[in-house]
């Protein structure tokens, strides 16, 4: 019994130009990834400063604290700058989205993957601000908590 004999040379064309289109793509992809060196968007978190979650300072009382929360904390945590110091927060995430609330304060974000959150928080009072993350992330949620110091 002969399958091929019954389909039509129409056919048979659409299919082979079909295949020569999906090797022309493959062949296209492999040159951008091999001789041009694209690829597809890496991960916030495997950028520095965000590999590990780093506080910088740049002036005296101006910092800058890049946070990466994951399943189930904040790093960098404990977060110690001096009374009056003004911080500018950039969050992001390492696996699920979490919250990011720091009590006492105005500042309540949310920490995606892949993305980066921005706020300002001006610490004039001394003392141990929580933060709290507010979106249920999982088993260890509820203890979910950094904390931040700021000496008098
Ligand atoms: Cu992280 Cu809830």
């Amino acid at each position: 019994m002969e399958i091929a004999s019954g389909v039509p040379t129409v056919e048979k064309k659409v299919v082979a130009a079909a295949l020569l289109f999906s090797a022309a793509m493959l062949a296209l992809l492999a040159f951008a990834a091999v001789r041009l060196g694209i690829s597809v968007p890496g991960c916030v978190t495997n950028v520095k400063p965000f590999a590990n979650g780093e506080l910088i300072q740049l002036a005296p009382g101006r910092y800058e604290a890049h946070v990466v929360s994951k399943m189930f904390s904040f790093k960098p945590s404990p977060l110690k700058v001096p009374k009056g110091a003004v911080v500018d927060f950039y969050l992001t995430s390492q696996d699920v989205v979490h919250g990011f609330y720091i009590d006492g304060t105005d500042v309540n974000l949310t920490a995606i993957p892949n993305a980066v959150s921005y706020a300002q928080a001006h610490f004039d009072k001394p003392g141990k601000y929580q933060v709290i993350c507010h979106e249920f992330c999982g088993l260890g949620h509820q203890d979910m908590v950094g904390v931040i110091e700021v000496a008098p």
